[in-house]
């Protein structure tokens, strides 16, 4: 990809949802805010926008994308939505919420958004900036993490600069996110219920909205093959559940554990996921080389805090 200089604007700006909307039309990639991380938007419809999205994130090309929409009606135009579906999603959109459902055959959406799957990745993202963008779109917007493959998700706008400045023209500045952690993923046949990758919306909150059970990815044979499990790696090694830090390590702390970098020093865990890729970033930064993070409690949204560092702290050998 040729160096290009790269803009940030801010989502409040006048005219920054026209000059987004714009650039997405032209076919070019634009880093926008979502509630969770921010996405590296391009139009779904535009096959080599959104092969760019892979050569500029180093993405492997069996990694599928998922569609952001702006509402339940643009939703139905590509997917078979059933009565479960609708249901979670009049329960939790707009909001950190992937549903994985099966693709229509009319659907105008090119195989490089899916991987070649049948079926596609659809949220709705609650920052209005993102959302209103996709609505004067018209067409959904395919995004990953505006982040290199496998590396820290970035939750503001400077992480996106960081990463991935020089390789695209737009970046729209909507502060830190809100969550701070991915989406979570269900993925939805029938009535059976799959959990494909842990959020801030849990198994239970899921559960308790639709009756039926949600499964673990675990027992199901893999449908994403995308879920590597060395990510969202920092530059240094990742040692987990420490009490304390070991000679040239930085600790990240949680609860009541002295440490100058801190998830949450209440023992909050969404405060936790909120500032857990900006606190990665911070270790990385000490350039100990060695990072080592105090045990967070696995329950709520533990456990996606705790999937997350698991594969920060994964072999990094994968090829
Ligand atoms: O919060 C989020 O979901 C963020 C923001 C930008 O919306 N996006 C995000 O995208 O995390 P990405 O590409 O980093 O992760 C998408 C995950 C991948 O693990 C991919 O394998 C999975 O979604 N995925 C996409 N389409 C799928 C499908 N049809 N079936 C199963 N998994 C799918
Ligand atoms: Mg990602």
């Amino acid at each position: 990809v040729a160096t290009m200089n790269t803009q940030v604007i801010s989502a409040h700006e006048d005219g920054a949802i026209a000059q987004a909307v714009e650039h997405l039309i032209s076919g070019q990639l634009v880093a926008v805010p979502t509630e969770t991380v921010y996405g590296l938007a391009a139009n779904a419809a535009d096959d080599i926008a959104v092969q760019q999205i892979y050569t500029v994130k180093g993405r492997p090309s069996h990694n599928p994308l998922i569609c952001h929409v702006s509402d339940a009606a643009m939703t139905e135009r590509y997917v078979d939505v059933n009565e479960t579906a609708l249901k979670i999603m009049a329960a939790f959109w707009p909001g950190p919420l992937t549903l994985v459902l099966p693709k229509l055959q009319n659907a105008n959406i090119p195989t490089t958004v899916t991987a070649n799957l049948k079926t596609l990745a659809v949220r709705c993202p609650q920052t209005d900036f993102t959302r209103q963008m996709i609505e004067t779109l018209g067409h959904p917007i395919a995004a990953p993490s505006a982040n290199p493959s496998g590396k820290l998700s970035p939750t503001r706008a400077t992480d996106v600069v960081e990463g991935l400045g020089g390789k695209i023209p737009l970046v729209i500045d909507g502060g830190a996110t809100d969550v701070g952690i991915e989406s979570t993923i269900i993925g939805v046949q029938g009535n059976k219920l799959t959990l494909l990758r842990p959020g801030t919306i849990t198994a239970d909150d899921i559960t308790e909205h639709t009756g039926f059970p949600v499964f673990d990815r675990a027992d199901e044979t893999i449908t994403a093959p995308g879920q590597l499990l060395s990510h969202y790696a920092p530059d240094a090694a990742v040692r987990l559940n420490a009490s304390k830090a070991n000679d040239s390590e930085t600790l990240i702390g949680f609860g009541n554990v002295a440490a100058a970098i801190n998830l949450s020093s209440s023992g909050d865990l969404n405060e936790a996921a909120k500032n857990l890729f900006a606190c990665l970033r911070a270790a990385d930064a000490k350039n100990t080389g060695r990072i080592a993070v105090a045990p967070i409690p696995m329950h709520g949204v533990g456990i996606a805090i705790n999937d997350r560092l698991k594969r920060a702290a994964a072999p990094r050998d994968n090829g």
